[in-house]
């Protein structure tokens, strides 16, 4: 340490050790560790090699300077090189007349690279090397000197632990907000309740899917408990340690789509102002729920495919393929085998998403478990409001079962909640439930499409709540998200 007593190496290494306290984006932080090296020895290119376990090679460049992205990755690959060595024997090289070195001057790109003087230090923290810093001149000497080694070691030993550091503090960051996102979702299998045969075959394939990696594709009409069951195999599998993202198909244009879950590079498109990673590597080891499938572009589409079949995406605009892990769940309401022949879903997609199929009983099929879904309900709604109500009168019960569910387990469950508000005594009766009879019949209009049966039906309901969605949703039992979707692609 005693050579440090230039001024500029004493700045540099202030200027570093503030870095650590104050920047917390890995991105920021990775261009000013590289804009302090450069200054210090006058260098005029350079860049930062950081390992990384999600890249074929093992690592990745971040924040070069003034090098094409060809030239870094000559500079990084080819086995002569001095980035190589030094990855190697996690010690430093300084060379200042490079191209009459004896140990460097073959070396093909710093022969066509015209380089003049190297200096390229390992990025170590205590137990491992984390990458390397490789600053070089073309023109002059520069300040690379043997004083500078000792500097620019000192000086790296700090950049590796403001790098750790800031990567420390966004993957808690990340963490924190995953864990924000998921508590107080109920997760259990216990959660999800039915002692109907078909809900027993459905326990069966659970349990049977746990301990797989399989893509698990959950048809089922709309409230039926989709997601529920797919949170179930997540949070009861070998993955729930890891995060469980859900991802909503419908309602976003293409190219948010793809930015959100492959996510970007800086510039690539205009307010992509920073690097971006995407959900799909925010959920790497994870589960990732792809809800409403149905909705997905071609384009989209395709690129699905690839995460599916080779575990890799590339985020927009960069070229960069980088791998991920995630096993996918996906949900779908549409007949997709109606929309493979029509052209509009890729069949090679279906049968990848489709390696284990489960389709979830409407409540109509399954009418004997209402009893248990309206007590089950009534637990959840009184315990939150503290009132003494004790359960159903029988009329109330023998209401909720000839009702015909449109909306499934989540119209039941406003329904409920609804009742527990509105009711003045401790059972609940029938006229508390406030269901309308007259306009419940099943449809017999056969030759109507479902799409249509839905449509018609989302007008009229919009209608009489003089378009306020929230009150249509609640009514139709369907997510807000959901509806406003519909009403935006049907137009109404
Ligand atoms: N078998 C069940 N037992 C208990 N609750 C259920 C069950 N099925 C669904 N629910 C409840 O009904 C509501 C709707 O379930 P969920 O969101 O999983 O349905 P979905 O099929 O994804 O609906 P959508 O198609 O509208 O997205 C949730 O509050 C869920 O907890
Ligand atoms: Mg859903």
């Amino acid at each position: 340490m005693e050579n440090i007593n230039a001024n500029p190496s004493l700045t540099a290494l202030t200027e570093i050790a503030q870095s650590i306290n104050t920047i917390q984006d890995s991105v920021r932080l990775l261009e000013k560790i590289l804009e302090i090296a450069l200054d210090t020895l006058a260098a005029e290119r350079g860049f930062i090699l950081l390992n990384s376990d999600k890249t074929p090679e093992g690592f990745e460049i971040k924040s070069s300077r003034n090098l094409t992205d060809s030239q870094a990755s000559d500079l990084a690959h080819l086995s002569t090189s001095v980035v190589q060595q030094v990855q190697k024997n996690a010690e430093p090289v300084l060379s200042f007349e490079v191209q009459n070195d004896p140990r460097y001057g073959q070396a093909e790109s710093i022969v066509v690279q015209k380089i003049q003087s190297i200096a390229c230090v390992p990025l170590l923290l205590k137990t491992r090397q984390i990458g390397v810093i490789y600053l070089d001149s073309l023109t002059k000497r520069s300040k690379f000197n043997p004083e500078s080694l000792p500097f620019l070691t000192a000086f790296a030993n700090q950049a590796a632990i403001a790098i750790e550091n800031a990567r420390l503090y966004e993957s808690l960051r990340d963490e924190n907000r995953h864990l924000r996102q998921e508590v107080q979702r109920t997760h259990g299998f216990s959660e999800i309740i039915g002692q109907h045969p078909k809900m027993h075959q459905l326990f069966d394939v659970i349990h049977r899917v746990l301990e797989s990696d399989a893509s698990v594709l959950i048809e089922g009409e709309s409230g039926t408990g989709k997601e529920l069951v797919a949170r179930a195999i997540h949070y009861n599998g070998e993955r729930k340690d890891k995060p469980f993202m859900a991802f909503f198909c419908g309602s976003l244009p293409d190219s948010l789509i793809e930015s959100e879950l492959f996510g970007h590079k800086k510039g690539a498109f205009t307010g992509a102002v920073s690097d971006k990673h995407g959900l799909f590597e925010a959920a790497d080891r994870g589960t990732f729920f792809l809800d409403e499938i149905g909705d997905l572009s071609q384009q989209i589409q395709t690129k699905l495919l690839r995460v599916l079949q080779e575990g890799e995406i590339k985020r927009v605009g960069e070229t960069q393929i980088r791998k991920v892990d995630v096993r996918i769940i996906s949900a779908t309401n549409k007949f997709l085998r109606e929309s493979i022949k029509e052209g509009t879903f890729r069949e090679d997609l279906f049968y990848r998403l489709n390696t284990i199929s489960i389709t979830l009983p409407p409540l109509r099929e399954r009418n004997s478990d209402i009893p248990l879904l309206a007590h089950h309900f009534l637990d959840k709604y009184t315990a939150k409001r503290k009132n003494n109500i004790k359960g159903f009168t029988a009329e109330a019960l023998a209401t909720l079962k000839n009702f015909n569910w449109p909306g499934n387990v989540r119209e039941l469950e406003n329904t409920i909640e609804r009742a527990v508000l509105m009711s003045k005594s401790n059972m609940i009766a029938a006229a508390d439930l406030m269901l309308n009879f007259e306009d419940n019949v099943e449809n017999t209009e056969t030759e109507l499409t479902l799409n249509e049966i839905q449509r018609r039906g989302i007008q009229k309901v919009l209608q009489a709540q003089n378009g306020n969605i929230t009150e249509t949703s609640r009514v139709l039992g369907v997510s807000r998200r959901w509806l406003q979707y519909r009403i935006k692609e049907w137009q109404l």
